[in-house]
């Protein structure tokens, strides 16, 4: 008896560790890639602008001749700075993109990665019909011209490599590919402590930025390694998080999806105010008090045993490929 529960005990313990290896094995959790791209629920508008209005058709990219000469810029804005200025822009909250310019063709062209839905929406979903909503789709717009004031006056327009069309078209078919495959935004990076282990990284349109940089690199440009770029995290500090479900998983606990909507149903404006960072900040320090949260990554739940300092806005350096 005693010896057929202890084997129990170790089946137990065995298959325990199993599971945690397969679910926690590897951290930061890697991003899930998808087949294609699927239709957002009709239910998701965008509010102030439409996703990309003066953009190139989908799933398709300019086409350069091989040895055309080629100019990498990197740019820098404040968010919403169309509204505000460069008020978000003190606070280091930058939106990044990517410039192009062909020098043969004397045609510009910027490339971003960023919120269909704009970004309160890719950060709490909808509270809607006793069940919960995202609208939460980033994706890879690009449109002719640079615009130098927009990205230099409160922020940066910045040379940092020169290279060739082959390059380029190279280049062209991996953001299509990275297009049809990335497809949720995360505005959260979380992490163990300050500079600690990374639980799960962001996907915004920094990260887009530096995903291009470094498909560049391995394309065998060389960048200049005088240029020093920082970039925008909003970071969540947390214990090892707690593996929940999916959504029919987690609602198929009632006490559980109720907690998750009572959680989310304090993150309702879904739209952009002009002290919406400032405010969004604030409900999180009072939720924190509790230390959880419930956090959405690849379209799963976990919940985050969170801890001090809770929330932090870091923009920190991120160095070229070399
Ligand atoms: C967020 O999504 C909701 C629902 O689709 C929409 O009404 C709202 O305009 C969106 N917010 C922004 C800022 O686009
Ligand atoms: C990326 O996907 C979005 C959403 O389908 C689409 O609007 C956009 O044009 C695509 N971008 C490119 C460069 O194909
Ligand atoms: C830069 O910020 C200033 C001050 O907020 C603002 O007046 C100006 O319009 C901004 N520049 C651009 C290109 O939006
Ligand atoms: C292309 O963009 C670069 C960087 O903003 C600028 O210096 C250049 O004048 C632009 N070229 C054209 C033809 O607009
Ligand atoms: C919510 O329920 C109503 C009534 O059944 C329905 O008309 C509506 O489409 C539902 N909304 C969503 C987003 O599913
Ligand atoms: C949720 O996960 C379960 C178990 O892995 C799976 O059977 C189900 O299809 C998933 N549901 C959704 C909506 O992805
Ligand atoms: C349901 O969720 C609650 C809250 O997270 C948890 O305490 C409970 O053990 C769960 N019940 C089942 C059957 O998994
Ligand atoms: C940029 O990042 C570096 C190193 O991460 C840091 O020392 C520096 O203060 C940052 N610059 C700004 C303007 O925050």
């Amino acid at each position: 008896m005693a010896a057929s529960l202890n084997r129990n005990v170790f089946l137990l313990f065995i298959s325990v560790l199993c599971f945690c290896h397969a679910v926690y094995g590897q951290w930061p959790i890697p991003y899930r890639r998808y087949k294609s791209r699927p239709i957002s629920n009709s239910y998701c508008k965008a509010g102030v602008i439409p996703f990309c209005p003066t953009g190139q058709i989908a799933n398709s990219m300019p086409k350069f001749k091989p040895d055309d000469k080629v100019q990498l810029y990197a740019l820098k804005k404040p968010v919403w700075q169309f509204k505000f200025g460069d008020t978000l822009g003190k606070f280091h909250i930058m939106h990044d993109a990517l410039g192009i310019s062909n020098l043969n063709t004397g045609m510009n062209y910027t490339m971003e990665w960023y919120e269909l839905f704009q970004l309160f929406n890719c950060t709490f979903p909808h509270v809607v019909n006793d069940s919960l909503l995202w609208c939460n789709q980033g994706a890879a717009c690009i449109y002719g011209g640079i615009e130098d004031r927009l990205w230099k006056e409160n922020g940066t327009l910045q040379l940092v490599a020169t290279t060739n069309g082959d390059v380029f078209n190279q280049f062209a078919e991996w953001v299509l590919w990275d297009n049809t495959t990335g497809l949720y935004y995360e505005t959260w990076t979380v992490r163990d402590k300050p500079d600690g282990k990374m639980w799960f990284d962001s996907f915004d349109c920094a990260s887009w930025v530096l995903r291009a940089f470094q498909e560049f690199g391995k394309l065998g440009v060389k960048f200049d390694q005088t240029v020093k770029l920082n970039y925008t995290r909003i970071n969540l500090f947390s214990d090892m998080p707690k593996y929940l479900g999916n959504q029919s998983m987690v609602f198929a606990n009632k006490t559980l999806g109720n907690d998750i909507m009572k959680f989310y149903s304090k993150f309702q404006a879904h739209v952009a105010g002009p002290l919406l960072i400032e405010h969004l900040i604030s409900a999180l320090e009072e939720i924190l008090i509790q230390n959880k949260f419930y956090f959405f990554y690849n379209e799963e739940y976990w919940f985050l045993p969170m801890k001090s300092p809770h929330v932090k806005l870091t923009y920190n350096e991120i160095p070229l490929p070399s």
